[in-house]
């Protein structure tokens, strides 16, 4: 089955279940600063998980753009990408397990839909803890679908989903195909890695706290995700999405490029596909970000960089990275539109990078090399020249000094850089391990903090000024928007001025509910590039200002208690940003 049939039909299935489709979000979260990417479909909706209503209503389906970077080193294996995209439908508060299982059962083995047959297949359910349940409850409905109970298999800490330390979290029920060849084992043994996992039901009932804790949610909510790279191709009998439409024009413009063959250069082939891949992604998205040597602009740096030493590697002479984004924005444009819109920057800046990273390449391998020669293990002192001089992120060095069997000194590494700057969060934390949008009363407050600086803009500094992009972490805002000269300090001072002024005013806030048109014709404001849903909620702060937005808002401006702007600097051409604080 063509892939993208897969993807029509889980739509129509649950469209036909009463599902409201919803767009993508952008691979970018807006306004959580736990991640750096959307790891999950559930990501996006976390608020509404927690019970804000959501204005598409109870029942959702939708395909998100996601982006995991826990797993670069298994890239190159059948079943692991850096980007993909996740099937998922949602009850928010409103059907659970019983309707969830047998959606789940009626999509994968009707006829009608993806017919595969029973035997195929095998399933998981949560065994219980100290706090949770043993999930009897779902072991009795597969049962009763007509799977065997030998195929069933009742396990641990797989079947407790959560996506962060933090959130929305519960027991959930996977689903498995029989990869391997022959017919599957009549016993399921999940631990056996030819039973692919393609779709999960997390039965999200539990709210963890930082302490770990869990509170029972208001509302008991289904979330589940179907990897539809995974899923393509198991459907297709092939060993990985590899082999599929997803990437098979991909691969071929690879070994034309490189004159060698998939066969031999599987694992090298992989990598440059799938790296490639997820940068178009990232820089075509409605929030892109360009590559840098901090968070997401260092993920996308790291990813072109490794596509590009694997390219070498297996020998592609030539600048290549903007002829295969062309080749990804062939495959994806059309369900995708913003890669097409983006087209342009997108290949700019596939090649502006690739022509970087060209000039220093081969002199810092030359240095590596001579320094892998000399030394058991490169020192945080190299690592660093040639991360600053040569532009090897430190991962790949590392990756290089494990294929000579050394190591690196990544300590003295981030010791040197720190001496030269803050140390970034990126490499600092681990930050993409997943986590959750944190609905905190600091973020609560900052997010209406950020629409009153969006509309004091325009009253005080240019009516034509638009929103770019936004994060709130508990500590400050960040606000972008269009602007192309630097704000003086007396711009910056008026703006403070008006922001404060309208917290005194002690406005209202309020949320309703429209059809999209209704919003714009509001004169609503909107992020630019930004997708919405046929519903949308509208925030009014007073009359002051109207946005598109999904909150979470306090109820009154006084809440804000004084405001003030601690940076304003420049985000990308034609962008400025503003940092700004709450003050108690
Ligand atoms: N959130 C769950 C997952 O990512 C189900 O969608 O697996």
């Amino acid at each position: 089955m063509n892939p993208k049939d897969l993807l029509k039909k889980y739509l129509e299935f649950f469209t036909k279940k009463g599902h409201k489709t919803i767009p993508s979000a952008s691979l970018i979260p807006q306004n959580d600063a736990s991640v750096l990417f959307n790891t999950a479909g559930m990501q996006p909706l976390v608020p509404y998980l927690l019970g804000t209503k959501h204005p598409s209503g109870k029942r959702l389906v939708n395909v998100q753009k996601c982006l995991r970077t826990v797993d670069f080193e298994n890239i190159g294996d059948n079943t692991h990408h850096t980007f993909f995209q996740m099937l998922g439908n949602w009850s928010l508060g409103d059907y659970f397990k019983q309707e969830a299982i047998e959606w789940s059962f009626e999509f994968l083995t009707s006829k009608q839909w993806l017919n595969i047959p029973l035997k195929m297949l095998a399933v998981t359910v949560y065994e219980g803890d100290k706090t949770v349940p043993k999930d009897e409850e779902s072991f009795n409905y597969w049962k009763q679908l007509g799977v065997p109970k030998e195929r069933i298999a009742y396990f641990g800490k797989d079947n407790f989903w959560s996506a962060g330390d933090t959130g929305p979290c519960g027991p959930s029920s996977e689903m498995f195909y029989w990869s391997g060849e022959g017919e599957a084992p009549k016993v399921f043994d999940p631990h056996d890695e030819k039973w692919v996992e393609i779709w999960n039901d997390v039965f999200m009932t539990y709210n963890k706290d930082n302490g770990g804790k869990l509170t029972p949610l208001k509302q008991k909510n289904v979330d589940t995700g179907m990897g539809l790279e995974r899923t393509a191709a198991v459907l297709n009998g092939k060993k990985s999405a590899y082999e599929t439409e997803l990437f098979q024009s991909i691969i071929k413009k690879i070994e034309k490029l490189s004159g060698s063959s998939y066969k031999e250069k599987i694992r090298e082939m992989r990598i440059i596909a799938d790296h490639l891949r997820a940068a178009v992604f990232v820089l075509g998205d409605e929030n892109a970000v360009t590559p840098s040597n901090v968070d997401r602009g260092y993920i996308l740096r790291r990813l072109i960089r490794r596509a590009i030493r694997y390219g070498k590697l297996i020998g592609i002479q030539d600048y290549f990275s903007a002829e295969i984004g062309k080749v990804v924005i062939k495959i994806y444009g059309d369900f995708y539109p913003e890669l097409e819109k983006n087209q342009l920057s997108i290949l700019s800046e596939l090649e502006k990078e690739e022509e970087k990273f060209a000039l220093t390449l081969e002199k810092g391998l030359k240095i590596f090399e001579k320094l892998s020669a000399e030394n058991d293990m490169i020192s945080g002192a190299d690592a660093f020249l040639l991360f600053q001089s040569y532009g090897f992120p430190l991962e790949m060095t590392q990756e290089l000094a494990l294929e000579q069997d050394i190591s690196v000194d990544e300590e003295g590494f981030k010791e040197e850089f720190e001496k030269h700057q803050e140390l970034s969060r990126t490499a600092s934390a681990g930050k993409f391990k997943g986590g959750l949008s944190e609905n905190s009363p600091e973020t609560t407050r900052l997010h209406t903090a950020t629409h009153l600086l969006n509309e004091a803009l325009r009253k005080v500094i240019d009516p034509e000024i638009k929103q770019r992009g936004s994060n709130i972490t508990p500590e400050r805002l960040r606000f972008d928007f269009s602007f192309d000269r630097k704000l003086t300090a007396d711009e910056i001072k008026k703006i403070e001025t008006e922001v404060n002024r309208v917290i005194k005013m002690a406005l209202p806030v309020r949320r309703e509910e429209m059809t999209k048109e209704e919003a714009i014709k509001s004169g609503a404001q909107m992020e630019f590039g930004a997708k919405y849903p046929d519903k949308v909620s509208v925030y009014f702060v007073g009359d002051y200002s109207k946005e598109f937005c999904g909150g979470p808002h306090v109820e009154n401006t006084k809440e804000l208690v004084k405001f003030k702007i601690i940076k304003e600097e420049s985000s990308s051409a034609g962008v400025r940003r503003i940092k700004a604080v709450l003050e108690d």
